[in-house]
């Protein structure tokens, strides 16, 4: 695989056709060059845990056959059957689970709040940030189908290079979503009004989610290397706009500007708690917190836990480091007067 995604990148440093040669720049061969070692990287990760995950299961096997090797017929058919009930319980409590989920889902699609993730930034990101785009997105499903009072999510604007991306992921085809080509302003022309865009740069700060209304998230992944380029877009398409209150709670160590998953999750947590605060300590990782004044915070924390537990594997991008970061002590921010 590894030895694939160098293949691949050789011939991206190809020329395009012999008779029209067109050397890469040196910056695009940089991209080129670390956009491979990723690639590698991440074929190598991917090896060594499927290589880990296939031990881990060799162990388990050879020490369930030592356990029945060591006991008696009747202790062994028991051992059996016991092993048998706890697996159909297992897969009985997942499916009532994905039933209910999709329940929730079903009722959110109805009268839940409408939250759009518009996928149409591709063209500004490169491969490896729109791979960290497609991670958010997958978690932000995840979220979502696990709260208890879901949204309806839609991604817009989903074209050539977003599709074949997402079309990539297993069991994509089955998501409980809406997946439309379109932008926003031609799939939702009739609700014009009621568009928000979610923007770090807006005046405009958003007090509560408004069930009428439908929040915009920016589908992007730029280190904010584009500034101001959805407050620019929502201005454009004469849209009003909105920035999440965070100011009003905490203080960042960072900018204001997070990541998709962080805002979805955000507005999910606040769908269930109608709180920001506690939306906001329960996501924001504490690195991009500043600040010393500890609280109470056992529920955030078994509430990360449980997340954790739950999510799992996230992937290597910073979303892992931030799942670890909420399991450590809360602090909340004192907040200065004036600021
Ligand atoms: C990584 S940011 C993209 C930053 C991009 N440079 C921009 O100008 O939108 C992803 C998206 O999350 C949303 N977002 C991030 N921080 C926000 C905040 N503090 N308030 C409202 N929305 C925010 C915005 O919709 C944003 O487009």
């Amino acid at each position: 695989m590894a030895a694939a995604a160098s293949e691949n990148v050789d011939n991206q440093l190809k020329p395009e056709s012999e008779s029209e040669p067109k050397p890469l720049s040196k910056n695009a061969q940089k991209k080129l060059l670390k956009q491979q070692k990723y690639q590698v990287k991440k074929a190598e990760k991917k090896a060594q845990e499927k290589e880990q995950k296939k031990k881990a299961q060799e162990r388990k096997h050879k020490e369930w056959e030592e356990t029945l090797a060591n006991v008696t017929e009747e202790e062994r058919l028991k051992l059996i059957e016991s092993r048998i009930t706890l697996r159909k319980e297992r897969m009985e409590k997942r499916s009532e689970e994905k039933e209910k989920k999709i329940e929730r889902l079903t009722q959110a699609k109805e009268i839940g709040q409408n939250i759009v993730v518009d996928v149409d930034f591709a063209h500004c990101m490169s491969e490896t940030e729109i791979s960290s785009l497609i991670q958010q997105i997958m978690y932000c499903y995840a979220v979502n189908g696990r709260s208890t009072s879901p949204c309806h999510l839609w991604l817009t604007g989903i074209k050539e290079q977003m599709s074949s991306h997402l079309d990539k992921l297993p069991g994509f085809d089955k998501w409980f979503i809406e997946k439309e080509t379109r932008c926003y302003i031609e799939a939702m022309a009739d609700r014009k009004d009621n568009l928000v865009y979610l923007t770090a740069d807006s005046e405009t700060v958003l007090d509560d989610l408004d069930p009428k209304d439908i929040y915009i998230i920016g589908g992007l992944v730029d280190r904010n290397r584009f500034k101001g380029i959805t407050m620019n877009k929502a201005q454009e398409q004469g849209i009003k706009t909105a920035k999440l209150p965070i100011g009003e709670y905490m203080k960042m160590s960072t900018s204001q500007v997070l990541t998709v998953n962080q805002v979805l999750e955000i507005l999910v947590n606040f769908l269930e708690t109608r709180d920001w605060k506690t939306s906001f300590f329960t996501v924001i990782p504490q690195r991009k917190r500043t600040g010393v004044d500890p609280v109470d915070c056992s529920k955030l924390q078994s509430l990360s836990e449980e997340h954790q537990d739950k999510e799992g594997h996230v992937g290597e991008s910073a979303e892992e480091h931030d799942l670890l970061e909420r399991k450590k002590v809360c602090i909340e921010v004192p907040l200065e007067s004036g600021s």
